[in-house]
């Protein structure tokens, strides 16, 4: 008897849209029901919702390809065309090698005491005026001082990057209107990356510096020079400004956890890592497939286009017990948040020393946090956060 083959899971859900960037678990849930892999009618695209699926496709970037796909649109994909994030092994290994040193333990630990320090002095300064934004006044200005500084930015660098890191992101999704708004500041993005981080204008033990002179040996292309500095300078900044700011956020919701993490403080970095794996502040990048495949059961052509939803895969109830709680007790260690696989994220130890160095000091210097005002959920096709956080702190008295 021949078998009548079956149509693939598919839905209408627009994962991209207000509503959805607003609240898109149920979606997640849906999807994660439908299928190990659902066809999404609104953007001819696959998705892989399931955390088995997702890491295994992280771990197999023959099969996945990021090159000329991780964004959705082909037109954007162009214009990151050779980049760390839009390629494959080995001229991927190639662009990661360039800053690989400057992010290694080593360079880290010697990062980590100067961190420290600049996170307190954050602290103490906005912990001093009781009421204020954890986003705008504490989330948004550390990530991008020390990334600033890292790469040999000036001080000031920070309202013109703060747009333009965000609208790299937008870009990545598929063209709705968010994503169509982003695009001439994307192409500011470049322009002001090129000028500020032109070989003249930085200083000589900056990672910019590194990257210029990579390009000078011939390591890179010099055409790729402007956009792997592009790279760092969006990843660096608002993945890590969404992440300590949900996880203000986090605590500022509940007052027993943040008790608990001040009688523990070693609970800091577990509930930074647990807020990765509940609100990721990536919540998904597009790959392509390079032949047919079968994802338990669903045939996926090759050439497909393929959202891995981090989002999705880090909240699936058949990988975490109780999937939508926030649990500082578990050991998250192997979310997605940060990828895996060749793309995992280069910055991840960075991004670690920077939120336990500002939530550790927040523990330290308050007794409580307490919602000041209603937050303000900011959309991106690609981050989750938020663009406000009023709150009031209570000075710990010791
Ligand atoms: C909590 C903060 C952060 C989160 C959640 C995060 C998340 C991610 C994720 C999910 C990827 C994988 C992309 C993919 O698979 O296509 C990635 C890659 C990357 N991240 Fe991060 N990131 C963070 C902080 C940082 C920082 C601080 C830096 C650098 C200063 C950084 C630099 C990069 C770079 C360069 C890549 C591309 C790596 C590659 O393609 O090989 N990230 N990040």
């Amino acid at each position: 008897m021949r078998s009548t083959p079956t149509s693939p899971p598919s839905s209408a859900v627009d994962l991209f849209a207000d509503d959805t960037l607003i609240d898109p678990y149920p979606a997640y849930r849906e999807l994660r029901e439908q299928g190990p892999a659902v066809f999404m009618t609104a953007y001819d695209t696959w998705v892989l919702p399931r955390y088995e699926h997702v890491r295994s496709a992280l771990g197999d970037h023959r099969r996945f390809s990021s090159e000329r796909a991780v964004a959705h649109d082909d037109s954007v994909n162009d214009l990151m065309e050779d980049s760390v994030l839009a390629s494959d092994p080995p001229q991927h290994d190639r662009l990661r090698a360039v800053l690989a040193e400057k992010l290694a333990p080593r360079a880290l630990a010697d990062l980590r005491a100067g961190i420290a320090e600049q996170a307190d002095r954050l602290v103490a300064s906005v912990v001093e005026r009781g009421t204020f934004d954890a986003v705008r006044d504490l989330a948004e200005v550390f990530p991008v001082t020390v990334v600033a500084d890292l790469l040999g930015l000036p001080e000031d660098a920070r309202d013109t990057l703060l747009p333009l890191a965000d609208a790299g992101f937008n870009v990545l999704g598929p063209m709705n209107q968010r994503a169509r708004d982003a695009l001439p500041l994307n192409g500011e993005l470049f322009r002001y990356v090129a000028t500020a981080l032109a070989s003249g204008n930085v200083r000589p033990d900056g990672w910019a510096a590194a990257v210029h002179r990579a390009g000078e040996r011939g390591d890179i292309e010099p055409a790729q020079v402007v956009r792997l500095l592009v790279a760092y300078v969006v990843a660096g900044m608002d993945t890590t400004i969404n992440a300590i700011g949900n996880t203000v956020e986090v605590f500022a919701r509940n007052p027993g956890l943040f008790q608990e993490v001040r009688a523990e403080r070693a609970l800091v970095a577990r509930a930074f890592e647990e807020c990765l794996r509940l609100e990721s502040p990536a919540q998904g990048f597009f790959r392509v497939t390079t032949e047919d495949l079968d994802i338990d059961g669903v045939r996926l052509p090759a050439r497909a286009k393929v959202l891995l939803s981090f989002g999705s895969a880090n909240r699936d109830e058949r990988k975490w017990e109780r999937a939508d709680e926030f649990d500082m007790h578990r050991t998250p260690l192997d979310h997605v948040g940060f990828g895996y696989g060749v793309h995992v994220c280069a910055g991840l130890g960075l991004a670690r020393l920077e939120a336990r160095a500002v939530l550790g000091a927040l523990v330290r210097r308050v007794s409580s946090v307490e919602p000041a005002g209603e937050p303000v959920r900011r959309l991106n096709n690609v981050i989750r956060g938020l663009s406000s956080l009023p709150v009031t702190v209570r000075e710990h008295s010791a």
